[in-house]
């Protein structure tokens, strides 16, 4: 069974912040270890002590002076937009028409889905995120491909096939009978195989009809343990559209609970425009608001308010929402959140920032036990980061006199040049390990 110690700086988080410096939730070893063995973490610590217990023989991955984390985790993107990124000019609605809505008709050819598939990971992977929660076009067969290539390197990812069934090109629409058969297929055939998780995802309101979201809630209620995703108040047109459809609900997150789509395994994207009654709803049912910073911004969308998720007890999580994101990278995303968080007078501390890509992430999907964080026996997905990856950077982390300075310095200056190698299950992904694995398997 394979082993090695990974060794670096390493940081992993055991609670969320709950202030600028709240030592209390962390654990940091300035020389440290994560001893790994198929697949999974055996131990974290100084790596003294993880070098006694794994034995002289064992083979040391060293990374210092570089960090050392779980890998990153991106709760909300859309696969099929990998090369609609950087589409110009538009809002919410209109974007989706001219760009995203042509861009996904080509997912109806295999080849074209498995091609960009390979990119996607592979995007994401030189990233630093090991684990991401992905819309795929409406055609099963962009699910297919886009399980394959999570399978072939070994990464835990959640994803489905968009359902939608109105306001959309015919060529992307499917019916609700459809969409229920083919959504109950492609979960008997990837949910739970290896280290995938099926999302249900009926896009939004203002594509699907009634009968779209009752089958939707027949399908949660038969698959309780998939993921349900959507998108909730992101654009003021949206909304006023979405509820001109619903007019018996009493705003726009009561579609989705009329439906019986909200608990605690549902992720809804943006929640931007909500009222205090509707933060309160995602509170009770544990609903989880997704903040996407670059996206928001891009598209013209508005301010994500955490501060009134925090007071109203309602679970948030941040993405990427690639193609309406701007980057696959998590540090970019969170230098963008500070920025719209210092927007509104709210703070992003770079503890905060660092727990959210990875064990608060983890919480919003309820992996913690697996992912985000590096105890024993989580698996075995990490990522090192060389906050002097550039220039610019190095020019400044020579002033940098703290670990919290540092972390600062890689969320406001790094992306994925920072990241100098990503492990899946224990396995090397990017850097000079990968080649190294590489030759391993030949000589194999
Ligand atoms: N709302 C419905 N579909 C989408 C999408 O693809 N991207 C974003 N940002 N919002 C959406
Ligand atoms: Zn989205």
């Amino acid at each position: 069974m394979s082993e090695r110690l990974i060794r670096g700086r390493v940081l992993t988080f055991v609670a969320e912040p709950q202030g600028i410096d709240d030592t209390a939730s962390y654990r940091y070893f300035e020389d440290g270890a994560v001893f790994v063995r198929g697949g999974k973490v055996v131990e974290t610590g100084n790596y003294a002590d993880i070098r006694k217990l794994a034995g002289a023989e064992v083979e040391v991955a060293d990374h210092r002076p570089n960090l050392v984390l779980p890998g990153l985790i991106d709760t909300h993107l859309h696969f099929p937009q990998t090369q609609a990124i950087a589409s110009y000019g538009a809002q919410l609605l209109e974007w989706l028409n001219t760009y995203v809505f042509v861009e996904e008709q080509k997912f109806s050819r295999p080849a074209h889905a498995a091609a960009v598939a390979d990119r996607f990971m592979d995007e994401l992977l030189s990233n630093g995120t090991t684990t991401a929660v992905a819309y795929c076009s409406v055609h099963p067969e962009s699910v297919d491909a886009y399980f394959s290539a999570a399978e072939a390197r070994g990464m835990r990812m959640i994803g489905g096939k968009v359902m939608m069934d109105r306001n959309a090109p015919d060529a992307l629409r499917d019916t609700p009978q459809q969409g229920y058969d083919e959504t109950k297929r492609l979960i008997e055939k990837w949910h739970g195989r290896g280290r995938a998780h099926y999302a249900i995802s009926p896009r939004f309101a203002i594509t699907s009809t009634p009968e779209q979201l009752e089958m939707s809630q027949a399908l949660v209620a038969e698959h309780p343990s998939c993921y349900v995703q959507t998108h909730l108040s992101e654009n003021r047109d949206e909304i006023a559209f979405a509820t001109s459809l619903y007019p018996e609900a009493k705003d726009y997150t009561d579609i989705y609970a009329r439906y019986g789509l909200l608990n605690d395994r549902m992720l809804l994207g943006h929640c931007i425009y909500l009222s205090d009654r509707e933060v309160s709803v995602l509170a009770e049912t544990g609903a989880v608001g997704v903040f996407c910073p670059t996206s928001n911004l891009f598209l013209g969308s508005g301010l994500f308010d955490r501060d009134r998720f925090d007071r109203l007890g309602a679970r948030w999580s941040v993405a990427t929402d690639v193609g309406g994101g701007t980057s696959f990278s998590m540090l970019e995303t969170m230098d963008e959140a500070y920025k719209v968080l210092h927007l509104q007078g709210q703070r992003l501390t770079p503890f905060s920032s660092f727990y959210r890509m990875t064990l608060g992430n983890a919480r919003a999907v309820g992996l913690e036990n697996h992912i985000g964080s590096l105890h024993s026996g989580a698996d075995a997905d990490i990522v090192v980061l060389d906050s002097n990856a550039k220039s610019a950077m190095e020019y400044r982390m020579r002033t940098a006199t703290s670990l919290l300075e540092e972390l600062f310095i890689l969320q406001t200056m790094g992306d994925d040049r920072c990241v100098a190698e990503v492990y899946v299950a224990g396995k090397a992904m990017k850097g000079k390990g990968k080649a190294v694995e590489k030759r391993v398997l030949e000589t194999a």
